[in-house]
This record gives C-alpha cells, structure tokens and sequence, in this order.
C-alpha cells in the first residue's frame, strides 16, 4: 500500500481500477485474519429465515462495496500520505468483510446484489469528492459513514435469529472494526460533518439497504 502513496496518478488509477474489479467480482485482497463464522457451528434455519438473514447479509455486504469505493475515491484525493495510509489499512479490513459476507450469502444459497456496480461507482464518486474537499472533511465522512455502518449493523444484530451464530459472529467483529476505523479517522484529525451532510447520507444508505435487501 506504499506503493500507492509514492505513485503517479496514473499508477494510483490502475490500482483503484484492479481493486474496484476485485471488489465487484469478489475477490478481494483480504488480511490473514480467519472468518470468524469458522469457529462456530452451523443451525438448523427455515428457509424463511434464510431468506430474511441473506436479505440483511446482502446489505451488509453492498456496504463494503460502498466502503472500498469510498476508501478507494479518497486514497486518489487524499492530500497526505499518512491520511492515506490510515485509511488504507481500514480498507483493508473493510475486505475481510466483504468476503466473509459474500461466503455466507454463498452458504445461505442467495447471492450478492445486482445493483453493487452502481453502488461502488456511487462512492467512489463520493469518496473522490469528500478527499477533493479536504482531508479533515473527507475523514469526517468516513468517521460518519462508519457510526452509521455501526448502527445499521447492531439493527441486523437484533433481527438475526438467536441459532444464527455464524452471522452474528461475522457481524459482531464487522461492528468492532467499524468502531476502531471511526476513532482512527476521528484521531486522524475528522471534522464534524454538517448535519444536513449526514442526513443526506442517511438517505442515501436507505435507498441502499431498502432495494439490495431484495436485489
Ligand atoms: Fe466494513
Ligand atoms: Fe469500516
């Protein structure tokens, strides 16, 4: 990743090009932590269950497309190395997510949403903006984007059947992560978002989650 922070522009693109079509394609470059559904045992689930668990999974996996866009967007604007940097190794781990979440969508017998290509390309513009304004602006996206993530998250926590250890670990450790990457932008030096900023974005993650719960 300090590849990505001595290169030309040029250089910068393609690395976002190759990450955006890991992203959509799902194979990510992810960390060598273990998928925490690994270590627990699989549940009996009605296949109504199932469905309504994918639709949560399905979200939650649009999401980190919509993180590595954001990341990505920023790692082209971002003004200082050590922002990048930072960021870089949150995008990361938002991989480790986007696999564990397509894998259990995999075992629950659904699929990814169809609409992650408009998603990605969505945040990725956004990301690219909120760098172009600034760096304290753009870690205040991420530091808000991530208390939402977090939210969304401890709202699926709730819905998920009790059997269901294997989301509720992966989501677990999804959740103490998003903290970790909001107190590091926050350490990082993110300004506070205006609200009719943040209220956009919770507009905008509605429209998300309300159609990929069942695309
Ligand atoms: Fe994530
Ligand atoms: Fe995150």
């Amino acid at each position: 990743m300090d590849q990505l922070s001595n290169s030309s522009f040029a250089d910068k693109m393609v690395m976002v090009l190759d990450t955006g079509l890991r992203t959509l394609l799902n194979n990510p470059n992810i960390t060598e932590r273990p998928d925490p559904s690994k270590s627990v045992s699989d549940s009996d689930l009605s296949e109504q269950q199932k469905k309504h668990i994918a639709g949560l999974m399905r979200i939650n996996h649009c999401g980190e497309v919509c993180a590595q866009g954001l990341y990505q967007g920023q790692s082209l604007t971002a003004r200082t190395k050590e922002v990048r940097d930072k960021m870089n190794i949150s995008a990361q781990e938002e991989n480790d997510h986007l696999k564990w979440t397509a894998d259990r969508l995999e075992q629950l017998g659904s699929h990814t949403s169809h609409l992650n290509p408009l998603f990605y390309v969505g945040s990725l513009a956004m990301g690219t903006m909120a760098g172009l304004v600034g760096d304290k602006w753009s870690l205040g996206f991420v530091a808000e984007t991530e208390r939402q993530v977090v939210k969304h998250l401890e709202d699926h926590l709730q819905q998920l059947p009790e059997s269901d250890k294997k989301s509720i670990s992966i989501l677990e450790m999804m959740k103490e992560d998003e903290l970790r990457h909001a107190t590091k932008a926050i350490e990082a030096g993110a300004s506070e978002l205006p609200m009719v900023v943040k209220k956009l974005m919770q507009l905008s993650s509605k429209v998300m989650t309300r159609s990929t719960y069942w695309i």
